[in-house]
């Protein structure tokens, strides 16, 4: 039984190590003709301090026959020179290549999330993935620029002392050869749970800094509740849990580099003792002895260097694994973009959703004919923004069907394109950084300055901005920081209203706002023509005199009443 479990397992662990080769490749393939360049420059490099020793050894030879030769101090001095100019190359061309590497990632990533599901997203809390995507995003370029090519470089050298030593001593290659596959298990062994100790140094990284991240957004809501203290000792308590974790890690790579060095020292000892035997026997001079000890010791040195690169392949997977986790998310559904021309209306049937198990919409029928103006209205936590995600494809209903038409007979089903034509201002703050003409100009790119204030206009915006220092132009805060909410509410209205969508749907968008200035904004809504279809979510009755039916929630049914 337990066997069975073991063998699923390696077989699962079998199928996603496929994955990550798969990952890894495609990420490296762009950049693997330098990523090869480097490393025959490195190569090169080793060549080229070999050819400095011997030349050191010449000239140290001359030195004793009393006898300097021009040519050997030029070629010595050339030698050094071309050694320090190599090296410069090397750690600006790895610099480079780390930077784009880990940046192609980084692009590759957030332009997947940016088309992938938004329910899927919401799994990961942003801290996680900013780290996800910098610093194991940075552990995979780091892991694929140095640590690999340093690997194959190594291995080359390894087979090539080895391929000498075996002309010059079978017996000890062969004693070499032996000690390998042990290495190469205990490598193994060690690893995998290296790996898991390095997936969990990531993660309390991320807890960390999504605790910092979170805290220093929300730090309004810690001053007032004088929680200062309680925050800094948490903040303590994640970096003890970081540390444990890392404390760990360290013992146990710090410990495996240790027991395999350990083991190529015993390699060490047995080529000595075998050597001093031949000596004691006559069969070898004290010269081949040294040669042997050099030789083989030029085996080892590579080896225990593989060795300690172990902890950075280690890093290579963990960390494309926790970055193939936020890429696994599926992409949206978009279906070709139709033009919809006049207003337009939308056919629900048969509609169901469930966030987990509970259905919040259950079998849900209605239709919005174009250009009517209807009130969704429910208990809070009913399902008012869930059922306005699912119209505008930000979830997926998985049971139903969902079609927008216009007058004229175009019809499009649901999906991510339907935005083009649907214009939403979310519930809550949801305003950039930046200024304020930039935020309006997020609802239409290429907006004229006209389109912009007709716009501000019609949202009631105009007022408030002409008051500020520097009007359009004032620069506001995460968030809106810097304007009021009501203020932050109708500048996102602006930028919802600038793109003149047939189709437009408010979620409480008008709840910071006196009933003065929602008149306004409503009425001039209403005078719109062609006049947009409009569906307003609210908990308050003064909007109910702008709608000519209301959308009920209740319990996962809608009914639809006429005002
Ligand atoms: N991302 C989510 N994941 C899981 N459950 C969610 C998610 N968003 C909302 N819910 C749940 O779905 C239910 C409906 O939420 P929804 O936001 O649609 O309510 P609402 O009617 O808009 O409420 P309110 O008037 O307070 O804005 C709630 O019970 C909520 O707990
Ligand atoms: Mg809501």
């Amino acid at each position: 039984m337990k066997l069975k479990k073991y063998y699923k397992k390696y077989k699962e662990d079998k199928a996603r190590g496929k994955d990550y080769f798969k990952w890894l490749f495609s990420y490296t393939k762009p950049y693997l003709w330098k990523i090869v360049l480097l490393m025959l420059i490195s190569v090169s490099m080793t060549y080229l301090s070999i050819q400095y020793a011997v030349a050191s050894q010449k000239l140290i030879d001359m030195a004793g026959g009393g006898q300097i030769t021009s040519k050997a101090i030029v070629v010595f001095v050339f030698l050094m020179v071309v050694m320090l100019v190599v090296h410069v190359i090397i750690d600006m061309f790895t610099a480079m290549l780390n930077e784009k590497y880990t940046f192609g990632i980084r692009k590759q990533v957030y332009d997947k999330l940016l088309h992938s599901e938004w329910l899927g997203t919401q799994r990961f809390h942003t801290g996680d993935m900013m780290t996800r995507m910098t610093s194991d995003a940075g552990n995979v370029a780091n892991g694929m620029v140095n640590v690999v090519p340093e690997i194959i470089v190594l291995f080359i050298q390894l087979v090539a002392v080895f391929i000498t030593l075996y002309i010059n001593s079978p017996f000890l290659a062969i004693c070499a050869l032996f000690l390998t596959p042990g290495g190469i298990l205990l490598a193994f062994l060690i690893g995998r749970k290296l790996k898991r100790l390095q997936i969990k140094v990531q993660e309390t990284e991320t807890a960390y800094r999504s605790f910092i991240q979170e805290s220093l957004a929300n730090i309004l809501v810690v001053k007032a509740f004088s929680n200062e203290e309680m925050f800094s000792d948490k903040l303590a308590e994640l970096r003890e849990n970081r540390f444990y974790w890392v404390w760990r890690k360290t013992k146990l790579s710090v410990g495996s580099n240790l027991v395999l060095s350990g083991t190529f020292q015993v390699g060490y000892v047995i080529a000595f003792i075998y050597a001093a035997g031949q000596i004691s026997r006559g069969e070898i001079t004290f010269g081949t002895m040294t040669l042997f000890l050099t030789l083989f010791g030029r085996v080892q040195a590579p080896m225990a260097a593989l060795a300690q690169q172990l902890p950075g392949v280690v890093s290579i997977f963990s960390a494309a694994g926790r970055i193939m986790d936020i890429q696994d998310i599926p992409l949206e559904n978009r279906l070709e973009s139709v033009e919809m021309k006049g207003a337009v209306g939308v056919e629900v049937s048969d509609v169901s959703f469930a966030y987990a198990k509970e259905e919040i919409l259950h079998d849900v029928s209605f239709d919005i004919k174009p250009g009517e103006f209807v009130a969704i209205i429910g208990k809070s936590g009913i399902g008012k923004t869930t059922l306005i995600r699912v119209l505008m494809n930000f979830i997926n209903a998985g049971k139903g069907n969902i079609e927008y038409f216009d007058e004229h007979g175009t019809r499009t089903k649901a999906s991510a394109s339907v935005r083009e034509f649907v214009s939403y201002v979310p519930q809550g703050n949801t305003l950039f950084s930046g200024s304020i003409r930039d935020n309006v100009l997020m609802g239409k790119l290429d907006a004229t300055e006209e389109e912009m204030w007709e716009a501000l206009d019609m949202a009631v915006c105009r007022e408030f901005i002409e008051k500020l220092p520097d009007g359009i132009d004032t620069v506001i805060g995460e968030k809106g920081v810097g304007i009021s909410e009501g203020q932050a509410q109708r500048i996102a209205l602006a930028r919802a209203l600038i793109r003149k969508s047939p189709f437009v749907i408010l979620d409480e968008a008008t709840s910071a706002l006196d009933e003065q200035t929602e008149f306004e904004l409503l009425q001039r809504l209403g005078e719109l023509s062609p006049k947009p279809t409009c569906l307003l979510i609210t908990h308050r009755t003064s909007v109910l005199k702008y709608c000519s039916r209301e959308l009920m929630i209740d319990n996962g049914y809608v009914t639809m009443q006429d005002l």
